[in-house]
């Protein structure tokens, strides 16, 4: 039997802990062994019908021999990253769906595991229910993974997408998010694209194979989406998600932001709404490859954290590999990437034409909307002195 320790009794936490008594059959059958949830590490007590399980000092899991597995779903860093070293040095199993610990923490954690021979497993820590972590990690090994863009927060796509289909205001799209169980503890983590910044970096992390400071990454997030530039976009087949890209440079280095870009009705990206997320990949041998499925909520990121407890019953010591140590220098300058924009100004189509030359026009009228051709921010930013901006967007 193996003995599992919760800690956090949240969104996910409820979603583990419903998934360990609704699936024990079938999971005792793929673990190899019956999984039995020991305590649940809560600040206060409750009524639950298994309030036994209830402990409030994390000593008691930490020095529990008989616990095998300890699942991390209390989120943050403070204490999370004590807790999980500590559970880790202890020879435990760790399962997190915490990505600022692994986004933060991540190679010092999974060196700790390898030490240890035991693992740090985090598939509910990007997409929810989506197993791309697995994807990247175990099903690409003949490939080089060349780019990743991905929607990878629910909260905010299902904010976009029911502002702009429902015509809904972003304060209440918001607080519906807040009741389904989508959004952070502080929903500007979402709101402000961290939450996809983080993720992004686990990624990279994976696919580039070294860690990768969130800080070091240009990230943006929702709140100046403008709905105007939304339906400009629709008039030619595209619309406005925000994603996190990584992409390698031609001179080794990696471009990696968090931004809104326009997506255009061509895959994945564009289907994806609500709170879905999708990961599309391009890779030299498998080609273009795309992961979707729901990205936030108490089961979907339940059933990927109770996969990550199975798969570390069954493992016999470290399973993965771990990423290498961080290496700034590896990250682009993000404005020195050439791509295409979109642009939206005030000024006239004839203003545009002369400082851009032939662009691809989207509107005329009290705003010009554009797209340019393939140039960097800097380069772009150049041309846009004197002109009255109302927004930019990169084309992915
Ligand atoms: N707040 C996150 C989201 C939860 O909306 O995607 C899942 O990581």
């Amino acid at each position: 039997m193996a003995k599992i320790a919760l800690l956090g009794h949240g969104v996910v936490g409820t979603g583990v802990v419903n998934i360990l008594s609704s699936k024990a059959e079938q999971l005792e059958k793929l673990a190899g062994e019956k999984l039995e949830l020991k305590y649940v590490l809560v600040r206060h007590d409750y009524d639950v019908d298994y309030k036994e399980k209830f402990v409030m000092d994390f000593a008691t899991i930490e020095n529990d021999e008989e616990v095998d597995v300890v699942v991390e779903a209390i989120g943050g860093t403070n204490p999370a990253y004590n807790y999980v070293k500590a559970a880790l040095e202890k020879g435990k199993h760790v399962v997190t769906s915490n990505k600022e610990l692994v986004a933060k923490h991540g190679f010092e954690l999974m060196n700790i595991a390898k030490e240890k021979n035991v693992n740090l497993m985090f598939e509910g820590a990007v997409g929810g229910a989506i197993p791309v972590i697995h994807g990247v990690r175990n099903c690409l090994e003949a490939n080089t993974v060349n780019s990743v863009a991905g929607i990878l927060n629910g909260t905010t796509n299902y904010i976009l997408t029911k502002m702009i289909e429902e015509k809904q205001s972003f304060d209440i799209a918001l607080k519906r998010a807040q009741e389904l169980g989508y959004a952070e503890a502080d929903p500007s983590a979402d709101v402000d694209g961290i939450d996809t910044c983080r993720k992004i970096c686990i990624l990279a992390d994976i696919i580039y194979g070294n860690h990768i400071m969130p800080e070091n990454v240009h990230t943006e997030g929702i709140r100046n989406v403008r709905i105007e530039d939304v339906d400009t976009l629709k008039t030619i087949g595209g619309c406005i998600k925000l994603l996190g890209v990584a992409k390698r440079t031609e001179d080794k280095k990696m471009y990696i932001v968090t931004a809104p870009h326009a997506v255009f009705n061509n895959g994945i990206l564009f289907a994806a709404n609500d709170v879905f997320n999708a990961a599309q990949l391009e890779t030299d041998n498998a080609g273009t490859m795309a992961f979707y499925g729901r990205g936030a909520g108490s089961l979907p990121t339940g059933s990927a954290v109770v996969n990550d407890i199975v798969e570390c019953v069954k493992s016999t010591g470290t399973v993965y590999p771990v990423w290498g140590a961080e290496k700034p220098e590896m990250v682009a300058d993000y404005k020195k990437f050439a791509q295409q924009f979109y642009v939206s100004t005030n000024d006239t189509a004839e203003k545009v034409a002369a400082a851009f030359g032939e662009v691809q026009l989207v509107a005329v009228g009290e705003e010009t909307a554009f797209i340019t051709e393939k140039m960097t921010q800097e380069q772009l930013e150049e041309k846009l002195a004197g002109f009255n901006v109302k927004s930019v967007l990169r084309v992915l």
